[in-house]
Parts: C-alpha cells; structure tokens; sequence
C-alpha cells in the first residue's frame, strides 16, 4: 500500500521574508497567500523494513534523487512523534510545473510531504500540526496545508485558513514563467543576507505588519482596487532588502521587468491587474475573472519572438489531499 499525498503551491500576496528564529524555522514578518489550483505536487510515499536500528528516508522530486540531509529537519520532527518499529521511509514526488524556480514549489511540495508522512507513519495529526511540521521544510509549506486564503502570524508555528476557496470565485492569477531555469540562490540565503545585512530590513519587518492588517481586510471585502497596491507594496519592499543586501541578491530578469510594465500599463487603462513575484524570475499577475483575456493579450503584444514564456492562469485552489492507494 503506498499513500499519495496532493499540494498546490501557496503564493503570498504579503510575503514572507526573514526568519525569527533560524533553528525552528519561524518567520520575521507574517504573510498571506492564496492557493494556486492550477498547479500540483503529487507525492507518494510507501515504507520499507529498515535497515539498520533507526527509520531512514530517500526522496526523489521528478525522478531525481535528493540529497537526504535537505530532509533532515524535517524528518527528526516527523519521527518525534512516532513510536512504531524503525522503518526505510521512500517518498517519490512529481510536480506539473518548473521545481526550484520561483513558484513555490518547496511551498506544495513540502505540505504534501507533511500530508503523507502523517498519514503513512500514523501519527494523528492535525491540520495545524501538519502545517507546523511542513515548515521545518520550508516556510511557504505552512500556508500550502490549508486551501483557499491563508494567513501565516508572525512568528507562528502554523498557518490558518482566513476564507475557504469559494470565498472570492472570480479571483484569478495570471503566471508568466519568464524562465525555466533553476534559481541561483536559495530562499533561505537570500532571506538571511537581508536580515543580516539591508539596512532597511527593521523597516520592512514593521512595515509588513500594517500590510497583513490591510490585506486581511481587502479580502474579505473582496476588493481588489484595496488589495492591488497592497500585493505591489509587499514584493517590492520584500526585494528592496534584496537589493540592499551585502552582497545584493538578484532574481529579476529583463523579461520580469517586461511583464511588471506590461501589468502597470493595464492598470493606466483601467484593468485591475497586480503583478507578485517572489525568490526567481517569474511574474504572477493577480486579476479577476473578468479580465483574464485582456491581460492574456496584453501579455501576447509585449512578448518578442525570442521570449519563451508559458503562461497559465489559475483560480484559487483547496489544501492538502491525502489517499491511500
Ligand atoms: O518557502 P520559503 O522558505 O522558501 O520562502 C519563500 C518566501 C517567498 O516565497 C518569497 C514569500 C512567501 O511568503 O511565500
């Protein structure tokens, strides 16, 4: 029997940047994200005898196998909890969009993750523990747990689930993926060089705070014209103690800056269109229903020849899904 475990990637529409405590993996600065139910992680897990006095683990990600100690944090706290015989834990997950590239795909991955372990190893837990247990992964993989709208505290152990994923149906992102390529810096070291070394990073701590308040609010008015310039304010204060970093950290690409004009000049002709992005290059354009296709043009007209961009458009997804197979 093996269980089978299914994630979307979570994206923050007020991000998440810095950690308050390294060692348990919390956050500096809290967030709130949606989930994206166009893309999934799949991950299955099945156990074998084990090999030596103390449970193991191997993971694969699309085929590959990885390095175990990436999974180690991750493990021991699974294992905190488990009193059965020790046992050879073989996970294999897929995703159906890039890994490692600006999409969250540690966010779903590790949540789906939480999911079939807890399952697997029959360790009762739940949904705010399995949130708790996929941010020893990864911090986005918290707020991956829950579908719908997600709010990450500061400092928490777990994400909550602020409105269900029916809360605001005609809600849209638009997902312009620049590039396919791996992203050349770790989440977790670009977000350390900002806290050690921007400047401005006290300032962006404070400041996400009033961000969060107002962002939590626009969404359950569902209202984008107050959210836009909330989504806008948050990643490019995030990225400014990026740039400000010893030594700076760069994840745009000049086909990123492309797609940011291309979302400013929407809005200039009245098209609610608010462009994200997180640690790599690619753009998330959130938007409503209604305006899908004029962004899509938009999007068409400002791409040259040379761009290979794949663009999808995703409503807003439901949490974690776990089977037995
Ligand atoms: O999930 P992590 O620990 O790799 O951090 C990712 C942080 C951002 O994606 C940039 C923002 C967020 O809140 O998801």
């Amino acid at each position: 029997m093996s269980i089978v475990a299914v994630a979307h990637p979570n994206l923050a529409l007020v991000k998440y940047w810095g950690k308050a405590d390294t060692g348990l993996n919390l956050p500096a600065s809290g967030s709130i994200g949606i989930s994206l139910g166009a893309f999934s992680t799949t991950t299955r897990l099945r156990l074998e005898a084990a090999n030596s006095g103390s449970s193991t683990w191997e993971v694969s990600i699309n085929g590959r196998t990885q390095d175990p100690e990436r999974f180690r944090d991750f493990f021991d706290e699974a294992l905190k909890g488990y009193s059965g015989e020790p046992r050879h834990i073989v996970v294999a997950s897929e995703n159906d969009f890039p890994t490692a590239a600006g999409l969250a795909s540690s966010a779903s991955g590790f949540a789906a993750l939480a999911g079939a372990v807890n399952r697997g190893l029959n360790l009762n837990l739940n949904d705010s523990d399995i949130s708790a247990l996929a941010r020893r992964g990864s911090g986005s993989a918290t707020r991956s747990v829950s579908g719908g709208f997600v709010a990450y505290p500061e400092k928490a152990a777990s994400a909550r689930q602020l409105h269900r994923e029916n809360h605001w149906p005609e809600l849209r992102c638009v997902i312009v993926q620049v590039s396919s390529g791996k992203k050349a810096v770790s989440s977790r070291k670009a977000m350390e060089a900002s806290r050690t070394t921007s400047p401005y990073y006290p300032a962006w701590i404070e400041d996400s705070r009033k961000l969060v308040d107002q962002a939590r609010d626009a969404i359950a008015d569902r209202d984008l014209d107050a959210l836009g310039p909330v989504i806008r304010r948050s990643y490019l204060r995030m990225f400014s103690t990026m740039f400000s970093a010893d030594d700076p950290v760069m994840f745009w690409q000049e086909a990123s800056i492309r797609v940011m004009n291309i979302a400013a000049e929407l809005r200039k002709n009245g098209i609610a269109a608010w462009e994200t992005m997180d640690a790599g290059p690619q753009v998330k354009i959130i938007t409503l229903e209604t305006q899908v296709e004029a962004v899509l043009t938009a999007l068409e007209a400002g791409r040259s020849g040379a761009d290979d961009w794949v663009i999808s458009v995703s409503g807003i997804g439901s949490g974690l899904k776990v089977r037995e197979e």
